[in-house]
């Protein structure tokens, strides 16, 4: 028989003498062995088992990459082909009027920022905290990106910092409903249209995200979408853009097709500036087949994420990421936490994410600072920069990007997991909790080993 520990023996005594039903997240926690060692000090792993591969595929894709195979063409057709099929579900799902799919999640940036005519002199604000895409959009239009900084507590634009950032040169907002998580949607919209400026959501992770029961991507003047490989609705690279605005929609089918009209003759003139960035018969395919499982794959991660939630938040030094009250659904593309290494000896956080991932749990610390990066500093010495806005100019610019919350969230407090951890089962999520338990009951010897 295995020796029963005294936690657990005081724990099912209490529960028969008093015949009370306990909480899930009570069971685990006295159910659960913490005492053992941990697997970087020789112990065993906590999660032996891996978590779900990504993607899942079946018979499903394999037929609809036949079909377009031997279908009517593998680039964007007019009228009845897969990317038309896709951006009609994808417009219901949504509750948008309009989806125009590209080929990638920056493709739909930069179209937007294209149709909206973004270029030389204008300013364009976004956050610190975002895949380094939103950043190079707005610097491949030569427009000048502003980067502000986040809310600690939610890792989501801070919208005073936003609306402070705001100049006559400002063009367009582009907050990012990052780890798939809304930002404050109601407050930016406020800030945006006091200012009369268009937002742009960088919904690229937050595929079925919601707030206050409404989708987001359909808040802005359009949504981003990216349909790359780690995302929750991948075909390997492609994007989309939803919207409401028909004139907008007009403008970016112009701007990714070539400055023409998408219409039957594929060369009928749009008389404005556009390139390339359609989406292949097969991408579109793909998604098809990946849409008949994604409102599913939502669901268990949305509750596997509030399971672990309520879990993660009895642990003295960890905080899952604030969601905004607004917010009724979370994509989590990440699952996103902060740590405090207060309550775990002072270990740090790339110890701790060192024992976690010892333990079986893959995770991350990740994104850095931003304007740290080589390609950002660099911008102030590019020639045509310097031309357009001087070489004071941009060493202002440089000034005004400096991000101090996120260079301690970053370096200090945040860690992720992927989406496909969510896809787990109930089980995995009470073994992470109890992973992050066992490192903290051994935190000093784990630090200092
Ligand atoms: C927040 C954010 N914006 C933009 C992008 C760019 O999308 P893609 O990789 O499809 O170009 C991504 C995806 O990686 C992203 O996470």
């Amino acid at each position: 028989m295995k020796k029963i520990s005294r936690r657990l023996f005081i724990g099912s005594a209490s529960i028969m003498g008093t015949g009370m039903v306990l909480k899930p997240s009570s069971i685990w926690a006295v159910n659960r062995n913490v005492d053992v060692k941990p697997a970087l000090l020789g112990g065993e792993k906590t999660v032996t088992k891996p978590f779900p591969r990504w993607p899942f595929v079946d018979t499903t894709e394999e037929k609809a990459l036949l079909d377009a195979l031997h279908g009517n063409g593998w680039g964007r057709r007019v009228k009845n082909n897969a990317a038309d099929t896709f951006e009609t579900s994808y417009a219901n799902l949504l509750g948008a009027n309009h989806c125009l799919t590209v080929n990638s999640g920056t493709s739909a940036l930069f179209t937007m920022m294209g149709a909206l005519n973004i270029g030389p002199g204008d300013e364009v604000i976004l956050p610190v905290y975002t895949f380094i895409a939103t950043y190079n959009v707005v610097a491949l239009h030569n427009a000048l990106p502003i980067i502000v900084d986040i809310d600690p507590e939610s890792f989501q634009i801070d919208p005073k910092k936003m609306e402070a950032a705001i100049t006559k040169e400002t063009k367009a907002l582009v907050p990012v409903h990052i780890g798939g998580s809304p930002f404050d949607v109601e407050r930016v919209l406020e800030i945006g249209n006091r200012h009369n400026l268009p937002v742009i959501e960088d919904a690229c992770q937050a595929h079925l995200a919601e707030w206050k029961g409404k989708k987001v991507g359909t808040f802005g003047i359009g949504g981003a979408f990216s349909f790359q490989e780690s995302k929750n609705l991948n075909c390997g690279q492609g994007g989309a853009i939803t919207t409401n605005n028909r004139q907008f929609m007009d403008a970016c089918m112009g701007y990714h097709h070539q400055g023409a009209v998408l219409s039957d003759n594929p060369y009928a003139e749009g008389g404005v500036r556009g390139g390339n960035w359609r989406m292949t018969e097969f991408q579109a395919s793909i998604l098809n087949a990946q849409m008949t499982r994604l409102e599913q794959q939502a669901k268990k991660r949305s509750e596997n994420a509030a399971y672990l939630s309520k879990m993660l938040q009895e642990i003295p030094g960890i905080a899952p990421a604030k969601l905004y009250p607004g917010t009724t659904n979370s994509a989590y593309h990440l699952y996103m936490f902060r740590y405090d290494n207060k309550y775990f000896d002072g270990m740090s956080r790339a110890r701790f994410i060192e024992a976690l991932s010892a333990e079986g749990v893959p995770c991350s610390g990740g994104y850095g600072q931003m304007e740290k990066t080589a390609r950002v500093p660099s911008l102030a010495k590019n020639r045509h920069y310097i031309k357009v806005y001087g070489e004071k100019g941009m060493k202002e610019w440089l000034e005004r990007i400096q991000c101090p919350v996120n260079e301690k969230v970053s370096s200090e407090i945040a860690v992720w997991f992927t989406q496909t951890i969510l896809l787990g089962s109930k089980t995995d999520m009470e073994q992470i909790a109890e992973a992050i338990r066992k490192i903290q009951k051994f935190a000093r010897d784990i630090k200092n080993a």
